[in-house]
Parts: C-alpha cells; structure tokens; sequence
C-alpha cells in the first residue's frame, strides 16, 4: 500500500505523516524530493535559495530524485509487501511546477509517468487550508528553528493560492485516489479527520 501526503507549505502534512507512521511501525517512511542519499544531494541544489534556477532545469531534479527514490526505497519496500508513506510524490510536481509555475501539465504527467515507471499512490491525502494560514504557519515554524526560507516558501501568496487551488482541482479529477483533509484546527483534531480516513480505506482498524 503506497500513501502520499500533498499539501502546500504550512499544511501540517509531514507532522500528520509522522503521527500516521508510529501508528503503522512497520510503514517505510520516505519523502520527497530526497530519501536516498542520491536524491538528499539533489534536494539540497533544489532548495537553495540562492541558486538561480530554470523552472525546467527545477522540474528535471525533482524528476531524478523520484526516479532514485522510487528505485531504491519505494518500489522495493512495495513489492516486500510494505507501507509506503511518502511526504509528497508525484501530485506535488503537477501542482508547483504545473499550476505554480504554469509549466506544460500533460507534459509533466509523461515526465511523471517516466521517473516511476507510472506507479500511482493507492491513497493520497490532501491537506488543505488557506494560503493565507500555511505560510503563516511555515514562517513562523522557520523563525522558530531559526532557519531561512527555501526557494518556494520565498515566492507570493498568488503562486501559493494557485499551488492549492491545483491540489483541489487533482482531487476533484482523482475522488477515489484522493481524501481531502482539512488542515485547519490542532494537531490532534486534524488528526482525528486522517484516522477516519485510514479506517475507511482500511489501513486501520
Ligand atoms: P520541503 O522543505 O520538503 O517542504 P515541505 O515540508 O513543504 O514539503 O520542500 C519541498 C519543496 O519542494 C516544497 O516547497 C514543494 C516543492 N516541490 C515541488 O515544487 N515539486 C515537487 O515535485 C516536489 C516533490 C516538491
């Protein structure tokens, strides 16, 4: 069973994700873009805000390091029969790089389809909230652990609002893959709303 977790930043998704995972000991826990040492290496050139890069240049790193994650960690923990829970997948590149930056979306999907030799997540979780709420939320966790802003919490509320509004419209054409959570309230309470979907998938008891 193979499980992503989508959202823009600020959605509470890797804190959910963690939460799901010690409630699932045996799950593979990996994210996206990294996981493996490969895919770390090309994480740290994609979130550097001090490089200058071309949104498609940016589009093939995000692809490579699917590609390495999906050979290395996802698919063999797949086909052991394992859960896979992975912090952003596939959805994120048709949302940032697609509605975000208004690359071409059915080119994306062959690039999408290529990188993982179209392995499709069985459920995705889609943590939604406003724009407004989750970058609030991202700074303040940055200011916090006194770290700078990546190269995509930097960019406007505009881009962010057209991040969301492109995670909801890949719901609205995916209803059996997607759950949509919403992302507003504590912790606990969103919590809550993701273990009733893990009960009605049957992933949890
Ligand atoms: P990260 O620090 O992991 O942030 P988050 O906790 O919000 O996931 O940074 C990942 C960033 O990369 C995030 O801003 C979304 C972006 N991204 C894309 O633009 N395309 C992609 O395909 C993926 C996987 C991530």
């Amino acid at each position: 069973m193979f499980i992503t977790f989508e959202g823009i930043e600020g959605s509470g998704k890797s804190t959910q994700l963690r939460r799901v995972a010690a409630t699932l000991p045996d799950a593979i826990v990996t994210k996206e873009p990294g996981g493996p040492p490969i895919a770390e290496r090309i994480r740290a050139i994609l979130l550097d805000s001090a490089s200058a890069l071309d949104p498609t240049a940016e589009m093939f790193l995000f692809a490579a390091s699917r590609r390495q994650n999906v050979v290395e960690v996802i698919r063999p923990a797949l086909v052991r029969g394992a859960v896979v829970l992975c912090d952003r997948f596939t959805d994120a590149t048709l949302a940032y790089q697609g509605f975000g930056r208004l690359l071409d979306l059915d080119r994306l999907r062959t690039l999408n389809a290529w990188a993982t030799d179209s392995l499709t997540p069985d459920l995705t979780l889609l943590f939604d909230l406003s724009e407004e709420t989750g970058i609030t939320r991202a700074r303040s966790r940055n200011a916090g652990a006194s770290t700078d802003e990546g190269r995509f919490e930097a960019e406007d509320l505009r881009f962010h609002r057209r991040v969301r509004e492109g995670y909801l419209s890949l719901a609205t054409s995916e209803p059996k893959r997607f759950a949509v959570v919403d992302g507003n309230g504590s912790e606990d309470e969103v919590f809550a709303r993701v273990g009733e979907v893990l009960r009605e998938r049957g992933v949890l008891r």
